[in-house]
């Protein structure tokens, strides 16, 4: 008897909510669900990140960066990196990068992001102030460069030759643990730059809250970064940026179709590229050529993709590569081939005005690729250059900044962040149970 009575309850409670379930779907997926919507709108700098300097600008983010001696970041670069007097005051000189670093600046996005605060510069260029007191900070810059910790002192991989990039995270972590602000948020409203797949190997689990900076998601599993959390970054590109890129005939004089320079053996993803390699020989117009990243090598990459209408960007140990970036300033339209790309202010930018995107089994599809890129006409592929012209500046980087350039990009997005980050520090603060929903059936 009390049974039927319970079935009877429960058929009714599952009547009304399908009802509620199809009256709200029909409603959404009727005409007028913006209207409907409009009360929970976002604000306005989330919604229309481009609204000119003055009028809409939000004012800018306000980072408080963290204190730490010269062997953390600019002691990496150099001579003098010994010296224990920390560069955190804004007095001292701020460094160049040195020309010599090679390769190795492509994942220096740290430094600029470092620069950036070091310099006043002016608030109508910039997306950020500094502040020096945490109690008036949005988010809490880590200056430390685990990239270059990595390309300096463990690249290797190896003990002891990888001891210094080791301690180095170690005492960071120790620090954390004696900020109050990072106790406060536990380390949500930290950002921290990880811009080479191996850089703070050894804490990755300590940091797995904070804002990361990084190039993709390759090689991190889900709890450790995420699109929802971090901040996808550009490689900063090597070549020299096409400046003088003005050529009516830009269509014809570009004889190459399309150009590849690279290593062609790769782990992961990456083994598409000796398969590319196979399929693309035997083109007259298509230049794919095996070589190692050196200098005459750059110069040589620069060349090729001024002179080529496409060029080829396949996944390399990770998904996303340096050559991306650098054809993106060279203006040659990329043709990316990677099913698991991310790419950086993708909430502000549509790559597929600019760029073609072929699934790993479509490129490695004998002949497929070549024909597809030959059907697009010059009127399409001027209006892809274009495009390409209009958006590379999003991709420089530079001390000091300039408006909407790669560094105050990258913090744009950080500010998008934030209201992720401010909600979970909040919730953390009065929740018995964390996420109480994983155990809900
Ligand atoms: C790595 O480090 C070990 C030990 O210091 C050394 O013998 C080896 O030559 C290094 N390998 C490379 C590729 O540098
Ligand atoms: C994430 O998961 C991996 C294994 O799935 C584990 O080894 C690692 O410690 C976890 N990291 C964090 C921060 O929980
Ligand atoms: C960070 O790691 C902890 C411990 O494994 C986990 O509970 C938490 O969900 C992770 N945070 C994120 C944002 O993934
Ligand atoms: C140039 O880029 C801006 C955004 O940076 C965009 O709003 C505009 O439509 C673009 N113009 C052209 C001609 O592509």
């Amino acid at each position: 008897m009390a049974d039927k009575k319970i079935r009877a309850s429960v058929a009714v409670v599952v009547f009304v909510l399908v009802l509620f379930i199809v009256f709200f779907s029909t409603d959404l997926f009727s005409t007028d669900r913006r209207s409907r919507f409009s009360s929970f709108s976002l604000p306005s700098y989330i919604t229309s990140p481009r609204c000119s300097a003055g009028g809409g600008r939000p004012p800018p983010l306000r980072v408080f960066m963290y204190n730490l001696p010269r062997r953390f970041h600019i002691g990496m670069l150099g001579p003098g990196g010994d010296q224990e007097d920390p560069a955190g005051d804004g007095s001292g000189e701020f460094p160049p990068w040195p020309a010599t670093t090679g390769i190795k600046k492509q994942h220096s996005v740290e430094y600029w992001m470092m620069a950036s605060l070091m310099h006043g510069g002016s608030a109508e260029e910039a997306e950020t102030v500094r502040v020096f007191d945490g109690e008036k900070a949005d988010v809490f810059f880590v200056p430390f460069f685990s990239s270059l910790s990595f390309n300096t002192h463990g690249h290797n991989m190896t003990d002891p030759d990888t001891e210094i990039d080791r301690q180095l995270q170690a005492s960071l972590g120790i620090s954390f643990k004696k900020s109050k602000y990072w106790e406060r948020s536990g380390g949500r409203d930290h950002v921290i730059p990880m811009h080479h797949p191996n850089a703070f190997r050894f804490l990755r689990d300590q940091v797995n809250e904070s804002i990361l900076v990084v190039s993709d998601f390759g090689r991190y599993p889900r709890n450790l970064s995420s699109l929802s959390k971090d901040v996808v970054a550009p490689y900063v590109h090597v070549v020299d940026s096409y400046l003088d890129d003005d050529r009516s005939d830009s269509f014809e004089s570009r004889s190459t179709l399309l150009f590849f320079r690279g290593r062609t053996v790769r782990k992961d993803e990456g083994i598409v590229r000796s398969k590319l390699a196979k399929i693309l020989k035997g083109y007259d117009d298509v230049h794919f050529e095996d070589s190692l990243a050196t200098g005459s090598g750059i110069r040589a990459s620069s060349e090729g993709m001024r002179s080529s209408k496409f060029c080829l960007n396949p996944a390399g140990d990770t998904p996303s590569s340096c050559r991306l970036f650098d054809s993106i300033v060279s203006h040659c339209v990329p043709v990316i081939v990677s099913d698991r790309i991310e790419l950086p202010f993708e909430d502000e930018i549509d790559y597929s005005e600019f760029s073609l995107f072929f699934s790993v089994e479509e490129a490695v599809r004998p002949g497929y690729l070549v024909d597809q890129l030959r059907q697009i006409q010059k009127e399409k592929w001027m209006e892809m250059w274009r495009g390409l012209k209009n958006i590379s500046h999003h991709y420089e980087f530079q001390y000091p900044t300039k408006r909407e350039d790669a560094v105050n990009m990258i913090w744009r997005q950080v500010r998008h962040k934030l209201p992720a980050a401010n909600l979970a520090v909040h919730r953390s603060r009065r929740l018995k149970i964390p996420d109480w929903w994983d155990d809900r059936r």
